[in-house]
């Protein structure tokens, strides 16, 4: 073979498309979500958290990859399971960082509330923000018509001012989705000094970053303080979809402050999405557990059947599937023994 020909050959090889592991972790996030579904409207969260650890964590091993769980259910000694840290996969390439919320929106989901999801994220090794001892961060998230505008010195009110220009809309259009805290009052009162309206939510700030990125969405930003992992899992999101979310470490404490600093955490530093995953190859999945604003929850046909929606997603490719999938509820128990469906 010419040099010239072994390169064409080479090139080729190169632009194939290869695995695309988002795929896969539908089958996991679908596992999941049926668990959780068992414990919807039955006001026990914490069984309805554990039978989706359970779930995912069984169809994760079946997966090939050489994966760590970066952004899991807590330190070893008390989550069992899916722990930061944890080994994932057969040792296969390719090696990657994982981030799970096998239940996102606990109360959601134990209250028979919407927007509760099974969510997973997987990119290349190294390329996952750890978020260390920092629980939370501050959170703006809005589509790519705006991504330019999300800055977290700005007042809210100019940045509001910013949008409705941009999408040639009243300020009082401008809708802006928020987690119902007493710690958003002064923000939430800002707003609405602004003219702009506030759409608060419970709990479920991945499906509101990834409802306000949404095409037609009826939510232009995302303002607040949530999670860091959710920070780091809706980054991934949108990584996929589309739109920005830029967020800032906000330690709860003295105590906190001094660990993320002693920990090499800038904590005036503003994350976008490429900082909370570097890669620009990630894969997110997501299934509805109850129905909600991007995904539709697990919804049963008499005894046997069930029906899932999932989001499956690759950043590298861009491609968004919504994949709706019927489940025999029987022969899955037969299968699982009993641990989902
Ligand atoms: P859980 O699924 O762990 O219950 O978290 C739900 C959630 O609402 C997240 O979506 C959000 O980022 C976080 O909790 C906000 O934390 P807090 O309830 O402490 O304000």
């Amino acid at each position: 073979m010419s040099g010239i020909e072994h390169h064409v050959l080479e090139e080729r090889a190169d632009s194939r498309p290869d695995r695309n592991l988002a795929l896969e972790l539908v089958r996991v996030t679908e596992a999941a979500a049926l668990a959780a579904a068992r414990w919807v409207g039955r006001g026990d969260k914490i069984a309805a958290d554990q039978a989706a650890v359970d779930a995912m964590r069984l169809v994760l091993d079946t997966v090939q990859m050489d994966g760590i769980v970066v952004i899991g259910e807590g330190e070893k000694d008390e989550a069992p399971m899916l722990y930061n840290g944890e080994a994932i996969g057969d040792g296969s390439s390719p090696a990657t960082d994982i981030a799970v919320d096998p239940l996102e929106g606990t109360t959601l989901c134990a209250r028979g509330m919407p927007n509760a999801l099974a969510v997973i994220a997987l990119a290349e090794r190294g390329s996952m923000f750890d978020p260390g001892p920092c629980v939370y961060m501050e959170k703006l998230a809005g589509g790519s018509a705006i991504a330019d505008l999300l800055d977290l010195d700005k007042p809210i009110a100019e940045i509001l001012g910013l949008i409705a220009e941009r999408k040639e809309i009243e300020i009082g259009d401008v809708m802006v989705v928020v987690l119902d805290r007493p710690r958003h009052a002064d923000g939430i009162q800002a707003i609405r000094d602004a003219g702009a309206r506030v759409r608060l939510i419970s709990d479920g700030d991945v499906s509101a970053a990834m409802l306000a990125v949404s095409e037609n969405s009826p939510v232009d930003l995302l303002w607040g303080v949530g999670g860091t992992p959710e920070g780091v899992i809706s980054a991934a999101a949108l990584k996929c979809m589309g739109g920005q979310i830029v967020g800032r470490l906000w330690p709860r404490d003295e105590e906190e402050r001094a660990a993320a600093i002693e920990g090499g955490y800038d904590l005036d530093k503003q994350l976008t999405a490429d900082d909370l995953i570097k890669s620009d190859d990630c894969f997110f999945s997501a299934t509805g557990v109850t129905d909600g604003d991007v995904l539709q929850g697990v919804r049963y046909q008499g005894a046997r059947g069930a029906s899932t929606e999932s989001l499956v997603m690759r950043s590298r490719s861009g491609t968004v599937r919504r994949v709706a999938a019927r489940h025999d509820r029987t022969k899955l128990r037969a299968v699982t023994g009993a641990r989902y469906g």
